[in-house]
């Protein structure tokens, strides 16, 4: 059993979580990953309003007796959504973890403390990591280059990210993007971290929502299947590469704005892939590691399955690089 700081502080068997995913984190997938032992994440702002999140929230209880959590991403937006009646809603609901995302979280990391949440604050740099310890969070998720979604400005992959998080930071932390697999929970680990946050990963799971054809074209996709859009307006963020998201790049590139592109990279659309299963109805976010994804298992059994290849992978480069060259020497 692999116990880290971060298992022992968030009250889950195996160091692996299931980070908020826009249209994807719902009650089956976040207690699917709970019931194998790993941290399910339900994705707040999914559901349309704070009484539906409420509602989600007791049908992931019914589905799960093990801890879950909440993601709440602070998106900063002309017509934002109304995040403190979403934040009200978890903390009424008793979720013990929230996840949150996106802009400065210092105001509602300081309810969710007030009401004995314990947070986790995803960023994509260790100077923002620094400052989401500063303000009290309990642990931090680091997205590396390769992530899915918005992996910042600075273009840091994990094999640098994650030693320097290890190296600047006193709290817990897992490591995020580009992980699919045991070897990854390994390395993760030897690099530093407490853990391994998925979320590609994840949507190639039975319980995950999105239709079936999406879960086979991530399977059949390779690492070079991505594109980063919105590099020009510093809002980067990595999708999968179809026709619009060539589109995007296009425009932005010939000067455009964000009105130009506003219609294609609206959330709507890429909503209607996971639905109708035609990855060209929008843009849909993933991440490079697709290229490491071969199936499609049942979301517990692939968080066991993580845990315990990793397991394996450790104590066979003990076996391997200390008792046998030991071995050697003594012979
Ligand atoms: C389909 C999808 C939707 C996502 N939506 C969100 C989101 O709403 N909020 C958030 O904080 N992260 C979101 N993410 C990022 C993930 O939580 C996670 O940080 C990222 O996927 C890690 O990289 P990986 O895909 O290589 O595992 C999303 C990722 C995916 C794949």
């Amino acid at each position: 059993m692999l116990k880290t700081r971060f298992t022992e502080e968030f009250g889950v068997e195996h160091p692996i979580v299931q980070g908020g995913m826009m249209f994807v984190g719902r009650a089956e997938l976040a207690a699917a990953v709970s019931n194998g032992g790993g941290l399910g994440i339900i994705t707040a702002l999914t559901q349309p309003t704070p009484a539906d999140l409420a509602a989600e929230i007791e049908r992931c209880k019914s589905l799960t007796d093990k801890p879950f959590g909440v993601n709440l991403t602070l998106t900063l937006s002309i017509n934002p959504p109304p995040f403190a009646e979403y934040r009200q809603v978890i903390i009424d609901s008793g979720v013990k973890i929230v996840e949150t995302a996106g802009s400065d979280p210092t105001k509602h990391v300081e309810h969710f403390k007030e009401h004995g949440l314990k947070v986790i604050h995803k960023c994509t740099s260790v100077w923002h990591a620094l400052k989401a310890e500063r303000i009290g969070v309990d642990a931090v998720s680091i997205d590396g280059f390769e992530c899915a979604g918005h992996p910042g400005e600075d273009d840091i992959p994990g094999l640098v990210l994650v030693p320097a998080a290890a190296d600047a930071l006193t709290i817990p932390f897992v490591a995020s993007g580009g992980f699919a697999d045991g070897r990854g929970l390994a390395a993760a680990l030897s690099l530093g971290a407490d853990g391994i946050n998925m979320g590609t990963r994840f949507m190639c799971t039975e319980e995950s929502p999105i239709h079936d054809d999406i879960k086979r074209l991530i399977v059949d996709a390779s690492e070079r299947d991505t594109r980063l859009i919105m590099r020009q307006l510093r809002n980067s963020m990595r999708v999968a590469k179809n026709s619009i998201s060539e589109e995007v790049v296009d425009i932005l590139d010939k000067g455009g704005r964000f009105k130009d592109i506003k219609d294609l990279v609206a959330g709507v659309r890429g909503r209607k892939v996971y639905e109708y299963g035609d990855p060209e109805l929008g843009i849909w976010t993933v991440g490079l590691v697709q290229g490491l994804i071969h199936d499609i298992p049942a979301a517990g059994d692939l968080v066991r399955r993580i845990s315990t290849e990793a397991e394996e992978k450790l104590l066979g480069l003990v076996r391997n690089v200390v008792v046998d060259r030991v071995a050697a020497v003594r012979a």
